[in-house]
C-alpha cells in the first residue's frame, strides 16, 4: 500500500463519555470486531479485576481504576483504527483533555437514562475548541431511558450542537425492538433473549409493512413511524460539511453490552470520520495528503509505567508522512538530532514495537528526558506545531516540601510531573513571600502527586487545600491589565510567566469578568 492509501485509512478518535456511560464496554466491543482481542474483558481492570492493564502506579491498583490514557488500534475491514482511551474515572486529569489534541474525532457516549453529564460537557468543549467531527452513541436502550427526542434538546441546549439521528429506536427499555437506520433503510431487531444474534431487514422504507410484521406490536410502530416523520419534518438535515465541522452530530442508538448497534455505529462511523487532518505549525498548515516530509508532535509524557524499569514514555501523534524504526528526527525546540530506535505501540495489555507507522498513528517513544509536551519532532525543513494548552485546573493547593534539606529533589520532582502535565505550578504574583501553588483537573492527582514525589524523588509534600475552582489566564491592553494587576486578588504566573486569576466560584469569575470589560479570560492557556 501506498503512503497515500496508508493515511487514508487512518481514522484516530477518541471516546468522550462521564463514567459508568459504558466506555469500557463500547471499547471491548469495538476491538471485539476488529478482532485486537478474542473476548471482552481485558481493556482495562475493572473493580475487583485481577487484570488491570497498566499496573504501574500503586494507587491504580488499590482504586481499580485506569488512570492513564492509553491508545489501543485495531484493523477493520480497510481501516486502521486508532482509539485514544481517556480515562473515565471522574477524577481525571489534564492528559484526559490533552489526549483529544491527538484525535481527529471524537466519540461522544451518553447513557440514555443519564442523558448529557458534567465530566462529558467538560470534554465536549475542549472538542468543540478544536472544531473536531463529534459522533454520538446513546447507550443502554435495553433498559428504561429518556424520550430520543428529549436527549437531542440536551444536545442543543446544554452542548449547543445540533444533532442528526442517523438511525431511530423502537421501544426503549422493556419494549426495546430494534434500531431503524435512515440513512440504510434497515431495520435491526433486538432480541432480549439472545442479544447477539442481530437479524437485519432491508425495507423501502418505514412505511414498509416489513416493519409491522417483523415488531408485531402496532402501537410500538405507529410511535415510531410518528416520531420518525416527526424528524423528516422538524429535525435538522443530514449535512457532511457540518459534521465535519462539528457542527453537527450524527446520533446513534444502541446497547453496547449487548453489541446491539456497535457494528452500524462503527461501520458509518468510519465512512463519515475524517482522516487524519492538517495542523497549523509555525510553517503553515500541515496537510498529511501533501507534505512529504515525517512531523509529529508529543501530547502526552508517563513516567514509570514499569516500576521496574524506570521508563518514561512520550506519546506522540504523527502529523505527516512515514515512520521507520530507528530513523533520524530533528528535535525543534532543542535544535538536534534524535533516532526513534525504541518505540512502542499499546494494544490492550500487550507493548509491541512498531516497525513503521504513518500520520494519524500513535507511537509511544522511550525517553531519557529530553521530550516535553508539545515538543515537535520532524525530518527536513524545521517547523513547530502549535503550543499544546493547558486547561483551566479545579482543584488548588498551596505545596511546601516537609525537609527543607530535600529542596532540589523535590523542585525536580515538580518540574518532571509538570513536564508530564501531570499537575500545574503557578507562582503568587506580587506577594512578599512567593508561594508555589499547584493546580489539577481531577483531585486524584494530588495523591498521584504526593506518591511519585514520596516514591520516585523520596520527598514528603505537605499539601494545603485552597479554596479556588476556576483559573483563568488573561490578558488585554497594557492600561487595563496593570489596572487588574494592582486591584485584583489571587493572582498567579504560570510557568511560563503569564498571568492568571483564580477564583472561588462562578460568581467571583463572573464579578470580575464584568469589572474588566477590556480584558480577555481565557480559560486554557492557549491564548490567541
Ligand atoms: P465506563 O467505562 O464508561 O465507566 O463504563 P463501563 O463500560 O465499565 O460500564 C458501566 C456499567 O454499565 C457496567 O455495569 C456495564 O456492564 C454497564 N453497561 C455498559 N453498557 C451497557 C448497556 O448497553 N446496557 C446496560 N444495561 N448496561 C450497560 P456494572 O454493573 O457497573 O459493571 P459490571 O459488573 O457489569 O462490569
Amino acid at each position: 500500500m501506498n503512503a497515500f492509501k496508508e493515511i487514508e485509512t487512518r481514522r484516530t478518535f477518541a471516546i468522550i463519555s462521564h463514567p459508568d456511560a459504558g466506555k469500557t464496554t463500547l471499547t471491548e466491543k469495538l476491538l471485539l470486531f476488529g478482532g485486537a482481542i478474542r473476548e471482552a474483558g481485558t481493556v482495562k481492570g475493572r473493580k475487583n479485576s485481577k487484570h488491570a492493564m497498566s499496573d504501574w502506579m500503586e494507587i491504580e491498583k488499590q482504586r481499580g481504576i485506569s488512570v492513564t490514557s492509553s491508545v489501543l488500534e485495531f484493523m477493520y475491514e480497510d481501516y486502521h483504527v486508532n482509539i485514544l482511551d481517556t480515562p473515565g474515572h471522574q477524577d481525571f486529569s489534564e492528559d484526559t483533555y490533552r489526549t483529544l489534541t491527538a484525535a481527529d474525532s471524537a466519540t461522544m457516549l451518553i447513557d440514555a437514562a443519564k442523558g448529557v453529564e458534567a465530566q462529558t460537557k467538560k470534554l465536549f468543549k475542549v472538542c468543540k475548541m478544536r472544531g473536531i467531527p463529534i459522533f454520538t452513541f446513546m447507550n443502554k436502550l435495553d433498559r428504561q431511558g429518556r424520550d430520543p427526542f428529549e436527549l437531542m434538546e440536551e444536545l442543543e441546549n446544554l452542548l449547543g450542537i445540533r444533532s442528526y439521528p442517523m438511525g431511530w429506536p423502537i421501544g426503549m427499555g422493556q419494549s426495546f425492538s430494534g434500531v431503524y437506520d435512515r440513512v440504510e433503510k434497515k431495520l435491526e431487531l433486538y432480541n432480549p433473549n439472545n442479544p447477539k444474534e442481530i437479524d437485519v431487514i432491508s425495507l423501502t422504507g418505514p412505511d414498509d409493512p416489513l416493519l409491522d410484521e417483523a415488531i408485531g406490536d402496532p402501537d410500538l410502530v405507529s410511535q415510531f413511524r410518528e416520531e420518525l416523520e416527526l424528524l423528516d419534518v422538524a429535525g435538522d438535515e443530514f449535512d457532511l460539511e457540518k459534521i465535519k465541522n462539528g457542527e453537527l452530530t450524527p446520533i446513534f442508538f444502541g446497547s453496547a453490552i449487548s453489541s446491539f448497534g456497535v457494528q452500524t455505529f462503527l461501520d458509518h462511523f468510519l465512512k463519515l470520520a475524517p482522516a487524519p487532518t492538517s495542523r497549523a505549525s509555525s510553517n503553515g498548515i500541515i496537510n498529511p495528503f501533501e507534505h512529504q516530509g515525517f512531523s509529529g508532535f508529543i501530547f502526552k509524557i508517563q513516567a514509570n509505567m514499569n516500576p521496574a524499569h524506570r521508563d518514561r514514555i512520550a506519546f506522540l501523534r504523527i502529523t505527516s508522512g512515514k515512520f521507520e524504526r530507528g530513523m533520524s528526527v530533528k528535535h525543534v525546540r532543542l535544535g538536534k538530532n534524535l533516532k526513534l530506535a525504541q518505540p512502542t505501540q499499546f494494544l490492550a495489555q500487550s507493548r509491541s514495537l512498531v516497525e513503521e507507522a504513518y500520520a494519524g498513528d500513535i507511537i509511544g517513544l522511550f525517553d531519557p528526558g529530553n521530550l516535553r509536551i508539545g515538543d515537535t519532532l520532524v525530518t527536513g525543513p524545521s517547523f513547530e506545531f502549535a503550543e499544546m494548552p493547558h486547561f483551566s485546573p479545579e482543584h488548588f493547593a498551596a505545596i511546601t516540601v516537609k525537609e527543607a534539606l530535600k529542596h532540589k529533589s523535590y523542585e525536580k520532582g515538580l518540574h518532571q510531573l509538570t513536564e508530564e502535565g501531570a499537575i500545574q505550578l503557578f507562582k503568587t504574583y506580587n506577594r512578599f513571600v512567593e508561594q508555589q501553588i499547584v493546580g489539577v483537573v481531577g483531585v486524584l492527582q494530588f495523591e498521584v502527586l504526593e506518591h511519585r514525589l514520596k516514591s520516585e524523588y523520596h520527598v514528603d509534600i505537605q499539601l494545603e487545600k485552597l479554596p479556588f475552582s476556576f483559573a483563568r489566564w488573561v490578558s488585554g491592553p497594557e492600561k487595563e491589565m496593570e489596572s487588574f494587576k494592582k486591584n485584583q486578588r489571587n493572582l498567579v504566573t504560570d510557568r511560563d510567566g503569564r498571568i492568571v486569576a483564580l477564583f472561588d466560584n462562578d460568581f467571583q469569575m463572573r464579578t470580575a469578568i464584568d469589572k474588566y470589560p477590556g480584558l480577555q479570560f481565557y480559560e486554557n492557556s492557549f491564548i490567541k
